[in-house]
């Protein structure tokens, strides 16, 4: 099994084999066999799957199991791509004949611990007489429920799993062995550029050629919020509601959009980000996501220059464009202040993780533009 799996814009490589797989079921078989022992025609267990990602331990269970049972299935989802949402929805609800029953929860895999708690409640409104969990997979340092998992058949780490029931996008359950997704190779590695400096850097002016020579998808948080109200897309709606109520409008909501256009924006090689990360808040958040991938950031890029200059720029640029948050001195006094107090600490964060390149800003156009260019062109 040293066949890699190509789903969609992923590559997976194998984690586990169907012999260990079988090894493990026919250990938790045993367990229940013994367990489950004094299960009659009159009393039988009820053997309740969930699909669809159990469905292939389900039936390698039942070949196992020798005590009287009644096989029955629902459906729950809480994953969409790679990752989890947090609520759970249900597709095949649960039929209501389970009174006083012994009932044993069949699952593919624990992650959250979403899925069962649901389960687990809908179940006992059912009156049943006993609840089990009986699961192939769980991730011990993602679960952190107290309901407790009876039967486990092997601990993974947390990473993303597909094979053998388990899907990404509904693809990939039709193998016989594990895969875990390998975040050292995707097809295309794309890249993540973070544009950095204090206001009148720069950042603008360079933005377009650095877009144009590496073939990028320019997301400025600014112009993202304004295209998401103009288009009245439920975050836009979201966020032109905070705005006009005179408030910030909070990372989630930004994070979101981003998130949202990483995965529709297609034929570009990558992002180049101008106004987010703002905060370390925003930078572990950026990082959160795109590890949910097997992505990193790949640079900050940050362009440079003394203070002063700072307001000598904004200044022209106020007399040039007419830019209203550039025209009084006490708001670009603040902005200054504001870049210092929360942004500035991302120098630190991305130095200590080894992706900051600092750019002499000072100097004409073309200039900073080829010293730009001589950092990027290494990624
Ligand atoms: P939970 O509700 O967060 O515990 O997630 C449980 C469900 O999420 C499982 O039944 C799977 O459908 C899905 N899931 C969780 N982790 C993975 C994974 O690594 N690969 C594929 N599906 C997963
Ligand atoms: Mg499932």
């Amino acid at each position: 099994m040293d066949q890699k799996l190509h789903i969609l814009d992923k590559v997976f490589r194998p984690l586990i084999s169907h012999e260990e797989i079988d090894k493990a079921i026919d250990r938790v078989a045993r367990q229940m066999n013994l367990d489950y022992a004094d299960c009659t025609d009159e009393h039988p267990a009820i053997l309740l799957c969930t699909l669809n990602g159990a469905v292939i331990f389900v039936a390698e269970l039942l070949k196992r199991l020798h005590f009287p049972l009644i096989f029955k299935a629902c459906k729950l989802s809480s994953y969409s791509g790679t990752q989890s949402t947090g609520s759970v929805r249900t597709d095949i609800p649960l039929s209501a004949d389970l009174i006083g029953r012994r009932v044993i929860i069949v699952e593919d895999i624990v992650d959250s611990g979403a899925t069962i708690e649901t389960l687990v409640s809908q179940l006992k409104g059912l009156d049943v007489k006993e609840i089990r969990i009986c699961t192939l997979l769980v991730k011990p340092e993602v679960y952190k429920k107290s309901i407790k998992l009876d039967y486990v058949a092997m601990e993974i780490p947390n990473r993303f799993i597909v094979g053998y029931g388990l899907d990404y996008n509904e693809l990939g359950r039709n193998t016989r062995d594990i895969y875990v997704l390998d975040d050292t190779k995707t097809d295309k590695t794309m890249k993540y550029y973070v544009l950095f400096g204090p206001p009148g850097a720069g950042k603008g002016t360079q933005a377009g050629s650095m877009v144009e020579r590496y073939h990028l998808c320019h997301l400025s948080t600014g112009e993202l919020l304004r295209s998401e109200i103009a288009a009245g897309t439920p975050l836009g709606l979201q966020a032109k509601a905070l705005i006009e109520a005179g408030n910030l409008v909070p990372d989630e909501v930004v994070e979101g959009m981003i998130e949202a256009r990483f995965r529709s924006t297609k034929d570009v090689e990558g992002f180049l980000l101008d106004g987010f990360p703002r905060t370390i808040a925003q930078a572990r958040a950026l990082d959160a996501m795109l590890a949910r991938s097997g992505e990193s950031v790949t640079a900050c890029v940050s362009l440079m220059i003394p203070d002063p200059l700072i307001h000598e720029r904004i200044a022209h640029r106020a007399n040039i464009e007419g830019r209203a948050d550039d025209a009084r001195p006490e708001v670009v006094s603040n902005r200054v202040k504001t870049y210092h107090e929360k942004t500035e600490p991302l120098i630190e964060y991305y130095r200590q993780a080894e992706r900051y390149h600092e750019i002499d800003g000072v100097g004409t156009i073309e200039e900073v533009r080829s010293r730009i260019f001589s950092v990027m062109d290494q990624f």
